[in-house]
């Protein structure tokens, strides 16, 4: 037996959690089943346990290994580890602070009922209001600006980015699709690396150019492109199709269950690939980089998708376990962070924030 390398400990009020995050099990332990964790540093036998504690009731012994191996926190040599736990090896540098958080925020439970949220919201909001909005240092002295430029094409997109949630009848058009991925995700140029090669080149910046954000199509209503799941091939700007189907009910669900995602014309689903970034930057911190990079994606892709007079939305309700399955990654090298789309925009709606 030997304790599993991806444990963390913390008080949770006057008891310790012990929370293996590679397989998700959070358990209340005592002293006790602290000091078998810490004896089962190295892979070490039940018997060199017993011998090491000879005043101890062996069959005492084995309930509480058994306790400790049912919740995963052992893990034994003779059995398989926990499925995506030798790729989360790969993740040692980054562990346990990124692989801790990334893996226990994945598959969290969305509430479907907005109006009970918004409700309860507003009765929290009167005895514990909101935080206020922006910063403010009413003793500093001032200096005041002229009002930003508004004239011109690159403003009026900026201007009038918004999510929208509902959308027009007309599908996608292949060339709205072709730009919406090119201009996001397509290599548009090379730098040389030395002794690293190539490092592809993109509209949005990425740490040391590294570029691990991967695109996936669902295309729902696009004409000219069979409803399906696609992988995009940044490199030579072309769909690839992936096995199984897709539906306005998947593609809610792969949404958290927000029905209005199925009318989209297509969602984009933002996966990271960590070996590069995990290869290069041994540091924990990286893990953040990479949120980053899929935010400045899906900025850019809300911005030409406005450009094109689209209706644009960027959503991190997901259900994680169901994408990555149906994308068939295993959430571990490769895992899903981020999801954008796009519709046609529905006729006689300016703003659609007025609309809900
Ligand atoms: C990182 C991120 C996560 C978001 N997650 C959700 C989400 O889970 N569901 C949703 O409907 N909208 C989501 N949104 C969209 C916001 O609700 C929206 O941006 C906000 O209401 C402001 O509206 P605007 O985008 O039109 O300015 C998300 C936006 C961002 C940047």
């Amino acid at each position: 037996l030997r304790r599993s390398p991806f444990l963390v400990a913390y008080w949770d009020g006057s008891g310790l959690i012990v929370e293996n995050y590679a397989t998700g099990v959070c358990v209340a332990a005592d002293a006790e089943a602290v000091a078998l964790l810490g004896f089962f540093d190295r892979w070490r036998t039940p018997g060199q346990l017993e011998a090491a504690l000879p005043d101890y009731d062996p069959a005492s012994i084995r309930r509480a290994l058994s306790r400790l191996l049912r919740h995963s926190l052992l893990e034994r040599s003779d059995r398989p580890p926990p499925a995506g736990t030798s790729s989360l090896r790969r993740w040692a540098s980054w562990n346990p602070q990124a692989g801790w958080f990334h893996f226990s925020t994945r598959d969290v439970r969305y509430t479907r009922d907005d109006v009970a949220f918004a409700r309860a919201l507003a009765r929290r909001a009167r005895r514990d209001p909101l935080p206020k909005f922006g910063k403010r240092y009413p003793q500093a002295p001032v200096v005041p600006l002229p009002a930003p430029a508004r004239a011109g094409e690159f403003p009026a997109v900026l201007l009038s980015r918004r999510t929208w949630r509902r959308f027009g009848r007309r599908a996608l058009s292949q060339a709205e699709l072709g730009t919406l991925l090119g201009l996001t995700f397509g290599v548009q140029g090379w730098l040389r690396a030395p002794g690293l090669g190539r490092l592809p080149l993109k509209t949005s910046p990425s740490g040391g150019a590294l570029h691990p954000i991967e695109a996936y199509v669902v295309a729902l209503r696009v004409a000219g492109v069979p409803r399906g799941l696609y992988h995009y091939d940044a490199r030579r700007h072309r769909l690839e199709r992936l096995p199984g189907r897709a539906d306005a009910r998947k593609a809610a669900a792969y949404l958290a269950g927000d029905r209005w995602a199925g009318r989209a014309g297509a969602i984009l689903l933002l996966t990271a690939v960590f070996a590069r970034p995990q290869w290069k930057y041994p540091s924990a911190r990286t893990y953040r980089v990479l949120l980053a990079e899929a935010g400045h994606l899906a900025q850019t892709f809300c911005l030409t998708a406005t450009w094109l007079g689209l209706a644009p939305f960027s959503t991190m309700a997901l259900a994680d376990s169901r994408i990555e399955r149906d994308l068939g990654i295993d959430g571990v090298s490769e895992a899903v962070l981020y999801a954008v789309g796009a519709g046609a925009r529905p006729p006689r709606l300016a703003n659609p924030h007025l609309a809900r």
